[in-house]
């Protein structure tokens, strides 16, 4: 794995939300729903500082964390929730994604909490990526239902 020099790791600020969102188009190819940018800038101010981290190369965002404490909701111990993480395109496979990961467990693990997130059972890529890192399966199992009419 090719490693990258002038890496930064850093908690997010309000100020970095131009650059999540252009790496997150990067990542996605389109703009996301209006409402994006607002949820993912109100869940800074709310939780601010939280466990969210960006990674910077040369003072340029290029990957990002965004995570926060919940767990209250589920009857479960407190969790460390990570919502996504993203590395542009041309940053990945560098080992990006597993040091701000890594910075997220940290963080985590000073507050007496585990790190957790849902993934689709069908991403295969995410799910290798997760494994490779050390994550293991979870307790939940998702059920739903639409309106039988
Ligand atoms: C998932 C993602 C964050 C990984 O970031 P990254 O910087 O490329 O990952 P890293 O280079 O840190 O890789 C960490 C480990 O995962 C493995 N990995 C990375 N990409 C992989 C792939 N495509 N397939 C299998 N394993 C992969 C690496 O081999 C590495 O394992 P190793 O340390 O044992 O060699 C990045 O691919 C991404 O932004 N994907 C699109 C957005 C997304 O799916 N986000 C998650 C949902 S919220």
């Amino acid at each position: 794995m090719k490693q990258i020099k002038g890496l930064t790791i850093r908690l997010m600020r309000e100020d970095d939300w131009a650059s999540i969102i252009e790496v997150d188009r990067n990542i996605t190819g389109k703009d996301r729903t209006p409402s994006w940018p607002q949820r993912a800038s109100s869940h800074l101010r709310t939780y601010y500082p939280s466990l969210s981290f960006v990674a910077e190369v040369e003072g340029r965002v290029v990957g990002f964390i965004l995570a926060d404490i919940r767990g209250a909701e589920y009857a479960l111990p407190l969790g460390g929730w990570i919502d996504s993480v993203g590395v542009d395109p041309e940053y990945q496979e560098r080992g990006i994604g597993r040091k701000l990961i890594e910075s997220c467990i940290e963080e985590c693990h000073l507050k007496g909490i585990k790190a957790r997130l849902m993934i689709k059972e069908s991403d295969q890529h995410l799910q290798k990526f997760l494994v490779s890192i050390g994550f293991q399966r979870g307790e939940f199992t998702e059920f739903v239902k639409g309106f039988a009419g």
